[in-house]
């Protein structure tokens, strides 16, 4: 039987997840896209990307699955918890492209895109974005809500600490450690561990 999804978030990464979706369903039909929801008083009624505009979670009747798609790590896991706390369900996205090693750990509420790999022994946390053509290798730990934008290379055995940010094409050498709501900036490559909370960009 089909789930009913609802994606949480109507932006551009909404969008993404609903053409994730649609590519979820062409090799297996799973979900039922039901449509968007979203606080904005602009994103209340309407059409999103061929779907309906729902308004806000409370507006939802009964318990659904839901994908929440803000692509702020806070804001992400501020509204998922909303959403939870209401009876909804997060459930995991993987694109049929992504290479998963067996052992693979993956939390509630993730989307893993086009063409990314994780690799064996990594643990993805609840809530974490890996997009399109990430490599995560062995022994990587993800933590809650991070994210790995587009190209993103984690070294074998580095730790992501929850909320963490990988810029697009950013990288790190094997065995460091970004801390939790740390940002690595877009092409930046860390060679060393980035404290909690802090910026690292420019040192490449
Ligand atoms: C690092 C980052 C978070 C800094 O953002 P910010 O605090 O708003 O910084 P600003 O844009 O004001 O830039 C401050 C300075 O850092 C430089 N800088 C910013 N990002 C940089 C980067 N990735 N690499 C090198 N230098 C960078 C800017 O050129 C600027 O230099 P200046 O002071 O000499 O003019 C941001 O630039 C970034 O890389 N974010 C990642 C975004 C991303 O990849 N999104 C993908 C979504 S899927």
């Amino acid at each position: 039987m089909m789930r009913e999804l609802v994606i949480v978030g109507a932006g551009g990464f909404a969008r993404e997840v609903a053409w994730l979706v649609q590519r979820i369903n062409r090799v297996s039909p799973t979900f039922r896209l039901l449509g968007f929801c979203d606080d904005a008083p602009d994103r209340q009624s309407g059409q999103c990307g061929g779907y309906p505009l729902l308004g806000p979670v409370e507006n939802l009747n009964g318990q659904v699955t839901f994908f929440c798609a803000i692509g702020n790590n806070r804001n992400r896991k501020a509204v998922s918890e909303r959403a939870e706390a209401l009876g909804h369900t997060p459930v995991s996205l993987i694109d049929p492209t992504a290479q998963l090693a067996p052992d693979v750990e993956v939390g509630a509420g993730c989307l893993i895109g086009i063409d990314s790999i994780v690799s064996v022994g990594s643990r993805l946390g609840r809530g974490v974005i890996v997009n399109h053509r990430v490599c995560v290798g062995h022994d990587v730990t993800v933590g809650d809500y991070a994210q790995l934008c587009p190209g993103v290379c984690i070294s074998g055995g580095c730790g992501i600490g929850a909320g963490a940010l990988m810029g697009t094409l950013s990288g790190i050498i094997p065995l460091k450690r970004v801390g939790a709501d740390a940002t690595v900036g877009a092409g930046t490559f860390a060679l060393r561990d980035v404290p909690d909370g802090t910026t690292l960009a420019r040192l490449r």
